[in-house]
Protein backbone atom coordinates (compact mmCIF):
# COMPACT_ATOMS: atom_id res chain seq x y z
CA UNK A 1 0.00 0.00 0.00
CA UNK A 2 0.91 3.41 -0.77
CA UNK A 3 -0.34 6.04 0.88
CA UNK A 4 1.72 9.41 0.68
CA UNK A 5 -0.14 11.71 3.15
CA UNK A 6 1.81 14.62 1.65
CA UNK A 7 0.77 13.82 -1.93
CA UNK A 8 -3.07 13.03 -0.74
CA UNK A 9 -3.27 16.64 0.77
CA UNK A 10 -1.26 18.21 -2.14
CA UNK A 11 -3.87 16.94 -4.47
CA UNK A 12 -6.39 17.48 -2.27
CA UNK A 13 -5.19 21.44 -2.12
CA UNK A 14 -5.30 21.13 -5.77
CA UNK A 15 -8.87 19.54 -6.68
CA UNK A 16 -10.31 22.39 -4.52
CA UNK A 17 -8.72 25.11 -6.46
CA UNK A 18 -8.57 24.29 -9.85
CA UNK A 19 -11.28 23.28 -12.55
CA UNK A 20 -14.12 24.98 -10.81
CA UNK A 21 -12.68 23.32 -7.57
CA UNK A 22 -15.00 21.03 -5.21
CA UNK A 23 -18.58 22.00 -6.11
CA UNK A 24 -17.32 20.91 -9.84
CA UNK A 25 -15.47 17.57 -9.01
CA UNK A 26 -18.77 16.82 -6.55
CA UNK A 27 -21.00 17.59 -9.37
CA UNK A 28 -18.77 15.79 -11.80
CA UNK A 29 -18.88 12.58 -9.54
CA UNK A 30 -22.67 12.54 -8.69
CA UNK A 31 -23.41 12.87 -12.41
CA UNK A 32 -21.20 10.04 -13.35
CA UNK A 33 -22.06 7.52 -10.78
CA UNK A 34 -25.80 8.11 -11.51
CA UNK A 35 -24.84 7.28 -15.20
CA UNK A 36 -22.51 4.62 -14.78
CA UNK A 37 -24.23 2.82 -11.86
CA UNK A 38 -28.25 3.79 -11.79
CA UNK A 39 -28.85 1.25 -9.45
CA UNK A 40 -27.62 3.25 -7.00
CA UNK A 41 -29.83 6.65 -7.94
CA UNK A 42 -33.04 5.45 -5.93
CA UNK A 43 -30.87 5.49 -2.46
CA UNK A 44 -30.46 9.22 -3.08
CA UNK A 45 -32.81 11.47 -1.82
CA UNK A 46 -30.64 14.55 -1.28
CA UNK A 47 -29.91 16.46 -4.54
CA UNK A 48 -26.41 16.29 -5.95
CA UNK A 49 -26.01 20.19 -5.19
CA UNK A 50 -26.55 19.78 -1.78
CA UNK A 51 -24.98 16.27 -1.23
CA UNK A 52 -21.80 16.90 -2.80
CA UNK A 53 -20.68 19.33 -0.39
CA UNK A 54 -21.23 16.64 2.30
CA UNK A 55 -19.07 14.31 0.42
CA UNK A 56 -16.46 17.16 0.38
CA UNK A 57 -16.65 17.99 3.48
CA UNK A 58 -16.15 14.16 4.34
CA UNK A 59 -13.14 13.52 2.08
CA UNK A 60 -11.58 17.45 3.30
CA UNK A 61 -11.97 15.71 7.30
CA UNK A 62 -10.32 12.70 6.13
CA UNK A 63 -7.77 14.14 4.25
CA UNK A 64 -7.36 16.49 7.27
CA UNK A 65 -7.39 13.58 10.28
CA UNK A 66 -5.66 10.65 8.45
CA UNK A 67 -2.41 10.95 10.67
CA UNK A 68 -4.70 11.11 13.60
CA UNK A 69 -6.56 7.65 13.90
CA UNK A 70 -8.03 7.90 17.22
CA UNK A 71 -10.44 10.79 15.68
CA UNK A 72 -10.62 9.48 12.15
CA UNK A 73 -11.36 5.93 13.21
CA UNK A 74 -14.41 6.83 15.24
CA UNK A 75 -15.14 9.00 12.49
CA UNK A 76 -15.36 6.91 9.87
CA UNK A 77 -16.99 3.95 12.15
CA UNK A 78 -19.64 6.32 12.57
CA UNK A 79 -20.36 7.27 9.15
CA UNK A 80 -20.08 3.76 8.36
CA UNK A 81 -23.06 2.86 10.37
CA UNK A 82 -25.06 5.76 9.50
CA UNK A 83 -24.91 4.42 5.48
CA UNK A 84 -26.83 1.52 6.98
CA UNK A 85 -29.46 3.73 7.27
CA UNK A 86 -28.73 5.19 3.52
CA UNK A 87 -29.54 1.27 2.96
CA UNK A 88 -25.81 1.10 1.23
CA UNK A 89 -24.51 -2.28 0.65
CA UNK A 90 -20.99 -3.65 1.26
CA UNK A 91 -20.81 -4.41 -2.50
CA UNK A 92 -21.34 -0.84 -3.88
CA UNK A 93 -18.14 0.77 -2.17
CA UNK A 94 -16.61 -0.59 -5.09
CA UNK A 95 -18.80 1.26 -7.27
CA UNK A 96 -18.54 4.69 -4.90
CA UNK A 97 -14.64 3.98 -5.23
CA UNK A 98 -14.10 3.84 -8.70
CA UNK A 99 -16.12 6.57 -9.68
CA UNK A 100 -14.13 8.72 -7.13
CA UNK A 101 -11.12 7.89 -8.89
CA UNK A 102 -12.23 8.28 -12.34
CA UNK A 103 -13.71 12.04 -11.29
CA UNK A 104 -10.51 12.69 -9.76
CA UNK A 105 -8.64 11.72 -12.47
CA UNK A 106 -10.31 14.01 -14.85
CA UNK A 107 -10.78 16.70 -12.76
CA UNK A 108 -7.15 16.49 -11.87
CA UNK A 109 -5.75 15.92 -15.42
CA UNK A 110 -6.83 19.44 -16.88
CA UNK A 111 -4.90 21.39 -15.47
CA UNK A 112 -1.78 19.62 -14.25
CA UNK A 113 -0.30 16.17 -13.81
CA UNK A 114 -2.83 12.93 -12.47
CA UNK A 115 0.56 10.83 -12.21
CA UNK A 116 0.43 7.06 -11.14
CA UNK A 117 1.48 7.50 -7.96
CA UNK A 118 -1.39 10.08 -7.01
CA UNK A 119 -3.53 7.51 -8.23
CA UNK A 120 -1.82 4.77 -5.91
CA UNK A 121 -2.09 7.25 -2.95
CA UNK A 122 -6.28 7.79 -3.77
CA UNK A 123 -6.34 4.35 -4.44
CA UNK A 124 -5.14 3.00 -0.82
CA UNK A 125 -6.95 5.85 0.76
CA UNK A 126 -10.28 4.99 -0.55
CA UNK A 127 -9.76 1.54 0.45
CA UNK A 128 -8.88 2.22 3.76
CA UNK A 129 -11.93 4.51 4.51
CA UNK A 130 -14.40 1.71 3.00
CA UNK A 131 -12.84 -1.28 4.72
CA UNK A 132 -13.16 0.22 7.68
CA UNK A 133 -16.44 2.01 7.39
CA UNK A 134 -17.92 -1.63 6.19
CA UNK A 135 -15.89 -3.08 9.22
CA UNK A 136 -18.55 -1.46 11.53
CA UNK A 137 -21.66 -1.56 9.11
CA UNK A 138 -21.09 -5.32 9.79
CA UNK A 139 -20.85 -5.39 13.36
CA UNK A 140 -22.47 -1.74 14.50
CA UNK A 141 -22.32 -3.05 18.37
CA UNK A 142 -19.17 -3.83 18.75
CA UNK A 143 -18.38 -0.24 17.99
CA UNK A 144 -21.27 0.90 20.23
CA UNK A 145 -18.85 1.91 23.14
CA UNK A 146 -16.92 4.12 21.13
CA UNK A 147 -18.72 5.94 19.29
CA UNK A 148 -20.39 6.60 22.41
CA UNK A 149 -17.42 8.30 23.93
CA UNK A 150 -17.09 10.04 20.65
CA UNK A 151 -20.45 11.78 20.96
CA UNK A 152 -22.19 9.79 18.61
CA UNK A 153 -24.95 7.78 19.34
CA UNK A 154 -25.32 4.15 18.19
CA UNK A 155 -27.04 4.47 15.01
CA UNK A 156 -23.82 6.80 14.47
CA UNK A 157 -25.67 10.09 14.52
CA UNK A 158 -25.19 13.04 17.16
CA UNK A 159 -28.57 14.58 18.24
CA UNK A 160 -26.99 17.76 18.95
CA UNK A 161 -25.33 17.83 15.65
CA UNK A 162 -27.49 17.64 12.39
CA UNK A 163 -24.09 17.78 9.81
CA UNK A 164 -22.21 14.46 11.88
CA UNK A 165 -20.15 14.45 8.37
CA UNK A 166 -18.23 17.78 9.17
CA UNK A 167 -15.33 16.88 11.64
CA UNK A 168 -15.58 20.11 13.72
CA UNK A 169 -11.83 19.61 15.15
CA UNK A 170 -10.56 20.56 11.39
CA UNK A 171 -11.04 23.33 9.28
CA UNK A 172 -14.13 22.61 7.35
CA UNK A 173 -13.61 23.52 3.10
C1 LIG B 1 -15.94 6.41 0.31
C2 LIG B 1 -16.92 6.17 1.12
C3 LIG B 1 -18.05 7.14 1.37
C4 LIG B 1 -18.02 8.41 1.89
C5 LIG B 1 -16.80 9.19 2.33
C6 LIG B 1 -19.39 8.88 1.94
C7 LIG B 1 -19.80 10.10 2.43
C8 LIG B 1 -21.11 10.43 2.69
C9 LIG B 1 -21.54 11.57 3.47
C10 LIG B 1 -20.61 12.58 4.14
C11 LIG B 1 -22.89 11.56 3.51
C12 LIG B 1 -23.77 12.59 4.23
C13 LIG B 1 -24.60 11.96 5.33
C14 LIG B 1 -23.81 11.39 6.49
O1 LIG B 1 -22.63 11.72 6.70
O2 LIG B 1 -24.43 10.60 7.22
C15 LIG B 1 -23.33 10.44 2.74
C16 LIG B 1 -24.65 10.08 2.50
C17 LIG B 1 -25.04 9.09 1.65
N1 LIG B 1 -24.22 8.19 1.03
FE1 LIG B 1 -22.24 8.04 1.23
N2 LIG B 1 -20.22 7.91 1.42
C18 LIG B 1 -19.43 6.84 1.06
C19 LIG B 1 -19.88 5.68 0.50
C20 LIG B 1 -21.14 5.48 0.02
C21 LIG B 1 -21.57 4.33 -0.74
C22 LIG B 1 -20.69 3.15 -1.10
C23 LIG B 1 -22.88 4.51 -1.05
C24 LIG B 1 -23.74 3.59 -1.86
C25 LIG B 1 -24.32 3.95 -2.96
C26 LIG B 1 -23.29 5.77 -0.45
C27 LIG B 1 -24.55 6.31 -0.50
C28 LIG B 1 -24.99 7.36 0.27
C29 LIG B 1 -26.39 7.75 0.41
C30 LIG B 1 -27.57 7.08 -0.28
C31 LIG B 1 -26.43 8.84 1.28
C32 LIG B 1 -27.67 9.61 1.75
C33 LIG B 1 -28.05 10.59 0.68
C34 LIG B 1 -29.29 11.37 1.06
O3 LIG B 1 -29.29 12.11 2.05
O4 LIG B 1 -30.24 11.27 0.32
N3 LIG B 1 -22.22 6.32 0.17
N4 LIG B 1 -22.23 9.76 2.25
Amino acid sequence: MSLDVALLRETFNRAKEENGGTKALGMSFYKRLFEKYPSVRPLFNTPPEEQHKKLMASLGAIVAGVEQPERLLPYLHAMGIRHLKYKTENAHYDAVGENLMAVLAEHLSKEGEWTQSMADTWQAAIGVVAKTMIEAADNPEAFREELGKHGYESDGFKRNDPAPWIDRATVSI
